[in-house]
């Protein structure tokens, strides 16, 4: 049975259609990285707006939405750049993935209030759930013996890592979805925001650590071969694929547990904490690394919640959110 909670969280993004997240995507590419998609002009929007500018500057027209207020970037082409919409010319700020987060300051008492279940595990009841948690546990070997106590390092490896299993889900959903002309049952935003979340972890620590070009290699070299293995895993097993990523999780709480001690042993400096992440996370001004490790740690829970969840309504044969939705206000039954 869910909690309250967790249904909240599954449901969250049911009426959130997947249209708004491609045009995000769009929205991302053309005003978060204008230069190098006017460089290789892969969308047609991009060449639209082009053609539009090179027009008004031939006619010296005064440029479209030049009178209204943009905040952003200074632009690289002034003409080109100020023929485009306003909500085109600024970055998407990402959403926490945990509901409250923005109705206050989260201090410290806070994040260590939060009920996350820190010794949680799923225990595994089929062959694949025991093969799902011993891959996840061998994973986690070498890396114990490569980054031992460097826990920075070490939580850059697991975001980078972590970070793609929601995007290669959603994205396989997506095209099934397309494929089998068929809705996908409200997960492609869950999956797609659980990535959004993990990437927001990764660029948080390396506000903080910056590892070497050769630990940068390594790391990229075994986010590849991640992403081939788990894309693959998807296609044939995704109930497995959520498995694994709830026993990664697991392993993910862990982590972060064990980052908290030696911030509370005086083994890692308790810096202030980045920018990136008071803004994140809605944190108090002066908060430091250990609220940010808590923080962290309790949106890994969560990822760890869902993604058995998920695999368990895969083997329960009732993926689709929309059937536990209460209808009984009358509203029409919608499905994407
Ligand atoms: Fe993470
Ligand atoms: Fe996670």
């Amino acid at each position: 049975m869910l909690t309250p909670s967790t249904q909240s969280l599954l449901l969250r993004h049911a009426s959130r259609p997947a249209a708004t997240y491609s045009a995000a995507c769009l929205r991302q590419a053309i005003g978060g990285t204008q230069t190098r998609a006017f460089g290789i002009k892969t969308t047609l929007r991009v060449q639209e707006y082009i053609s539009k500018a090179i027009k008004n500057d031939q006619a010296k027209e005064k440029p479209a939405h030049s009178d209204m207020q943009v905040t952003g970037p200074k632009p690289v082409v002034d003409t080109i750049f100020a023929s485009m919409p306003p909500e085109l010319r600024v970055p998407m700020f990402p959403e926490p993935i945990r509901d409250g987060i923005k109705d206050h300051k989260w201090g410290t008492n806070d994040l260590e209030a939060l009920d996350i279940g820190v010794t949680k595990h799923r225990i595994p009841d089929r062959i694949s759930d025991k093969i799902a948690l011993w891959a996840v546990k061998s994973a986690r070997r070498p890396t114990d013996i490569f980054f031992r106590n460097k826990y920075l390092h070490r939580s850059v490896m697991l975001e980078v890592v972590a970070a793609v299993p929601g995007m290669v889900g959603a994205l396989i959903r997506h095209i099934r979805s397309l494929q089998g002309m068929r809705h996908d049952g409200g997960w492609i935003g869950h999956l797609l925001h659980e990535a959004e979340n993990e990437r927001m972890h990764l660029m948080t620590w390396m506000e903080i650590g910056k590892p070497v070009l050769w630990e940068r290699a390594l790391i990229a070299t075994v986010q590849t071969g991640f992403f081939a293995v788990f894309s693959l895993l998807y296609m044939v097993s995704p109930r497995t694929a959520h498995r694994v990523v709830g026993y990664l999780e697991e392993e993910a709480v862990t982590s972060y547990t064990h980052f908290i001690k030696e911030i509370d042993a005086g083994r890692i400096e308790n810096v202030p904490a980045p920018d990136v992440a008071i803004a994140y996370w809605n944190l108090e001004p002066n908060s430091t690394l250990r609220d940010v490790v808590l923080a962290v740690r309790a949106d890994e829970a969560l990822h760890r919640d869902t993604n058995h969840h998920f695999s368990d309504r895969i083997e329960a044969r009732r993926e689709s959110l929309f059937e536990d939705l209460d209808h009984s206000d009358g509203k029409p039954k919608i499905k994407y």
